[in-house]
């Protein structure tokens, strides 16, 4: 995690894929925010479950994720040439290349379904539904993570939700205890 960290803080800066004002609050905001998704016992990720991060950016959560949980596959889908490039790049170096894929790719082009579909600062709930839950296996689960919008993101999402295939929202913090503010994410099942 710290040489992701230091690959964020200087090639990750000098490409404009993390502002330079980041650097300073990396661990608490970005790493660790991402981080006690998928560490620790209440964490949804089953082992060995297969992982789709859209929008992964410079990585997060998807990367972060692949290093704190060793038995997952992971599958970074990012557009942009120049940080679906960087995402090669951090794969390699960090040695996760056996089980960490990027595609570059628009969410909404991909024909492939996932355990987990996550996503983090993307797009609002309904659109990102739109994306996500024909991503995700039925039986799987899209993890959401929001920031302080949650509540309204969720109620405009009810609406649209039913007729993708998605059941009941839940909203859960992560992190609690260890992060302030603790991390939240919304968990929405695809059912059909
Ligand atoms: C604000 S960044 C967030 C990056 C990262 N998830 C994070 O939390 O730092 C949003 C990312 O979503 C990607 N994106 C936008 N539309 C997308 C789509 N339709 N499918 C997949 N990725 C998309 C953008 O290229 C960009 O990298």
């Amino acid at each position: 995690m710290q040489e992701f960290a230091d690959l964020l803080a200087t090639t990750g800066v000098e490409r404009g894929l993390i502002g330079p004002r980041e650097v300073p609050r990396l661990w608490s905001r970005h790493l660790v925010n991402c981080a006690v998704v998928a560490d620790g016992p209440d964490s949804p990720m089953v082992p060995g479950c297969t992982v789709a991060d859209v929008g992964s950016g410079a990585g997060l959560p998807g990367v972060v994720w692949a290093l704190v949980r060793p038995d997952l596959r992971v599958t970074l889908i990012e557009p942009l040439l120049r940080r679906a490039t960087f995402l090669n790049e951090a794969v390699n170096e960090l040695g996760l290349h056996d089980r960490v894929e990027v595609l570059r790719a628009r969410a909404e082009d991909v024909e492939r379904s996932f355990d987990v579909v996550t996503a983090r600062a993307v797009a609002r709930l309904p659109q990102l539904l739109t994306w996500t839950i024909p991503l995700t296996r039925v039986g799987g689960v899209v993890l959401a993570l929001k920031g302080s919008s949650v509540a309204e993101e969720v109620a405009e999402a009810q609406g649209s939700r039913g007729l993708l295939g998605a059941g009941d929202m839940t909203i859960q913090h992560f992190g609690v205890g260890t992060i302030e503010p603790p991390t939240t994410v919304v968990l929405v099942p695809r059912v059909r």
